[in-house]
């Protein structure tokens, strides 16, 4: 197996101001994560609102550049490589949004929407092009007679196929696709996620999953990364985060996570208080203010993330 994707303490900070004559501060969205994901395979990653999942995929994107950190794509070193490797790389990583709305141009017919990325990126002819798109709206499960209509007239779930097949147009190694289908009614989520998994299987690809919503997961992670303010602070294949969760936070996600057996017991934790303000992190570990685990260690001295019980955990508590 090769890694796809092998992210090393990636870290990004930006700096802001909170009001117009506020003094200039710096948040650090994301802090030394560090992951690997193999090729045909899904890492999910899951926290919060805030927590640095959008930051993550648009470093991974290359739309934005690490504060600091490594980021190794198809064994490349992105900060090293020069401008022809990087545009290459670029063609391979492509990125589906949570709103199809925003992400599709409204003066863009579905054909064109698709073809757009083979007229700028290959020179394939203009019946290679429209045969391309065809093939995959079909691939997509989108109707034929689709083909010269504009995104407003169709439905939420649609247009998120129309923004997947537009992304796999280039022939990606890896999708980035951040909260896709959290903007769905749940009638058509499990639908758009059956979609994702047999589009995986059929073309190899790679996914990095973001998603507020565990049990969204449940189903397409082979690996999860939990993360919180910027940290990774558990990291493990599905089943052991789901069987036998090791952080707390963790613990307080899946507690909050419906289950779809009525006869399964589980502890309830309730996640208490808010996500502290970027601005001015917890010193120590990042989750002690909201612990319900906290021993005194925690509020000085920040774990790092630890090998046990088969997976990566960041928790002075976690045995
Ligand atoms: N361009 C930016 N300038 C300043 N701060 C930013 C910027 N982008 C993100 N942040 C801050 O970085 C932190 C992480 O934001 P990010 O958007 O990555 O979170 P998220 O996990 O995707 O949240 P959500 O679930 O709401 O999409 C937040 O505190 C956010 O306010
Ligand atoms: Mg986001």
């Amino acid at each position: 197996m090769s890694a796809i994707l092998e992210a090393r303490a990636l870290s990004r900070q930006y700096v802001v101001r909170r009001g117009m004559f506020a003094p200039y501060a710096s948040v650090k969205a994301l802090e030394g994560v560090s992951f690997t994901l193999e090729a045909g395979k899904t890492l999910a990653v899951v926290g919060e609102s805030g927590s640095g999942k959008s930051t993550l995929a648009r470093l991974v994107t290359m739309i934005e550049t690490p504060s600091s950190g490594e980021l190794i794509i198809n064994g490349k070193d992105v900060a090293g490589a020069d401008a022809e490797t990087r545009d290459r790389l670029r063609r391979e990583i492509q990125i589906v949004f949570q709103n199809p709305y925003g992400s599709l141009n409204p003066r863009q017919t579905i054909g064109a929407a698709l073809e757009e990325p083979l007229l700028v990126n290959t020179n394939m002819s203009a019946s290679d092009r429209e045969a391309a798109a065809r093939a995959m709206m079909a691939r997509v499960g989108l109707r034929p007679e689709f083909y010269g209509r504009y995104p407003h007239m169709f439905s939420g779930g649609q247009r998120q196929r129309i923004a997947i097949a537009r992304a796999l147009m280039l022939n990606p190694k890896l999708l980035v696709l951040d909260e896709p289908v959290s903007a769905l009614d749940v009638s058509i989520r499990a639908q758009v996620l059956n979609l994702l998994k047999d589009l995986q299987e059929e073309f190899q690809l790679a996914y990095l999953f973001i998603s507020h919503d565990l049990s969204v997961v449940r189903h397409i992670a082979d690996t999860i990364m939990v993360i919180y303010l910027g940290h990774a602070v558990e990291i493990g294949t599905r089943d052991a985060i789901f069987n036998n969760p090791q952080h707390p936070y963790t613990r307080a996600l899946l507690a909050a996570t419906p289950v779809a057996d009525p006869g399964h017991k589980k502890e309830r934790i309730i996640l208490s208080g808010e996500l502290p303000s970027p601005f001015e992190p917890p010193t120590g570990c990042p989750f002690h203010p909201r612990c319900a685990a906290m021993l005194a260690r925690c509020k000085n001295e920040k774990p790092a993330l630890e090998t046990k019980a088969g997976r990566s955990v960041a928790c002075w508590a976690a045995s």
